[in-house]
């Protein structure tokens, strides 16, 4: 089969199309033909080896997939020989898992193994896709649309009403994360996004403002949406909020978001950037505010003391999604909740389009450049 395989880690140009032999599904797993391939940015921490799980070389790289089931592994107990705790564990899952047929249309999580014409799944982490449902629109809503429920319910905790800042909202994450906004509660919405056209994306998304991650728009007193001029107090946000005692990390992204909320620090932050959109938002917080870091697209991390949470009774919290991959609660109710969103027209997955396999270094340059929107996909067939 033809899959896109890593033997050095690197630039993009270390994906190249590799002929492997197809895998073999074991007991509890399906082997899945594979009809798109997610590509999610965590995939370029990734092919850097910068990513928080690391993995042996050569790799095929890719935590999704959407197919179709091609064989079911065998039946039977799944290698019990090292009889621990975790081992115990998976059995329990294969035996709570439902039984999957050849044919069905499904959607599975990975550790790896996506990028490819075929690619083996635990049945515990594949998930039917309903019908009338396209395989584009399962996916998107698949890693990047259980990051985005979790992150509203589970981590950000979202009361009623409460203003929140939705970095990178043009993206895959956050595309999702401001259109389920205001239907899980947020009340005024603020997003940032990277260029005009993404801003205008982030606004036709449901933000009711949306400005630039770092603030300079609104720091220049520019309006920016529908509402955007009463963003900023007389129309210059910057010069005249008082951040509080928010120490050395106050810069103009702080200024911005809290010109944005009219004036008063904000409730919630979901930042996926790190570096200094992460501390300057950290700083725009209202007292028992949360920021909860779910990425660090800018490869920049930020030390956070315990005197600068105690200060302003803010929180700081992470979530990644690989602790739920062994919690099939944790997956299937929300995905059952986003498909039910999606088909009550209230969620619509954006689609960034699909790529080639052959291609998939130019999507990755696409991703680490900024250029795209929405959810992207590799295409095998091609
Ligand atoms: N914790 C988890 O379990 C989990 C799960 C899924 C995704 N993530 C993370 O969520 C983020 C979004 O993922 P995605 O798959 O939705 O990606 P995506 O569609 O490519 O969106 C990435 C966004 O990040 C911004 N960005 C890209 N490069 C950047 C840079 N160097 N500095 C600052 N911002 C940059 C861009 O927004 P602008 O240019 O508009 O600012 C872009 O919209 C990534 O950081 C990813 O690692 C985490």
């Amino acid at each position: 089969m033809r899959a896109v395989q890593l033997t050095e880690f690197g630039g993009p140009e270390v994906l190249q199309v590799a002929d492997l032999p197809v895998p073999e599904p074991g007991t509890g797993e399906l082997l899945i033909r594979v009809s798109r391939a997610g590509l999610n940015f965590g995939d370029t921490h990734q092919r850097r080896n910068q990513y928080i799980a690391k993995h042996a070389l050569p790799v095929v790289l890719g935590g999704e997939v959407a197919g179709v089931v091609e064989r079911v592994g065998p039946p039977g107990e799944r290698s019990l020989s090292d009889s621990s705790v975790r081992a115990m564990k998976i059995h329990q899952r294969v035996a709570d898992t439902p039984g999957f047929e050849p044919g069905e249309r499904v959607i599975a999580l990975l550790r790896m193994g996506g990028y490819a014409e075929y690619a083996v799944a635990p049945a515990a982490r594949t998930f039917r896709i309903p019908v009338g449902v396209s395989d584009d629109d399962a996916l998107a809503l698949l890693i990047q649309g259980l990051t985005a429920w979790h992150l509203w319910r589970t981590s950000a905790h979202l009361a009623e009403g409460e203003s929140v800042v939705v970095h990178s909202a043009a993206g895959g994450v956050g595309s999702l994360l401001t259109q389920l906004a205001k239907p899980m509660g947020a009340g005024r919405v603020i997003a940032t996004a990277g260029s005009p056209e993404r801003r205008a994306e982030a606004l036709e998304l449901g933000a009711d403002v949306a400005i630039a991650p770092d603030g300079a728009d609104l720091a220049d007193g520019g309006p920016n949406g529908e509402d955007g001029g009463e963003a900023g107090p007389g129309g210059d946000g910057a010069a005249d909020v008082d951040a509080g005692s928010s120490g050395g990390n106050v810069g103009g992204l702080t200024r911005a978001l809290i010109a944005a909320n009219g004036g008063n620090p904000v409730d919630v932050v979901l930042d996926a950037a790190g570096g200094a959109v992460f501390a300057q938002s950290l700083a725009a917080l209202a007292p028992f505010g949360r920021i909860v870091a779910y990425g660090n697209s800018t490869r920049e991390k930020m030390p956070v003391t315990n005197g600068e949470l105690l200060k302003e009774s803010r929180a700081v919290v992470g979530f990644w999604l690989m602790h739920l991959l062994d919690r099939r609660d944790m997956l299937e109710q929300p995905l059952a909740d986003l498909f039910a969103r999606a088909a009550r027209g209230e969620l619509h997955p954006r689609i960034g389009g699909a790529y080639p396999l052959a291609d998939a270094a130019r999507a990755h340059e696409d991703l680490e450049a900024r250029r795209t929107t929405g959810k992207l996909t590799l295409d095998p067939a091609r």
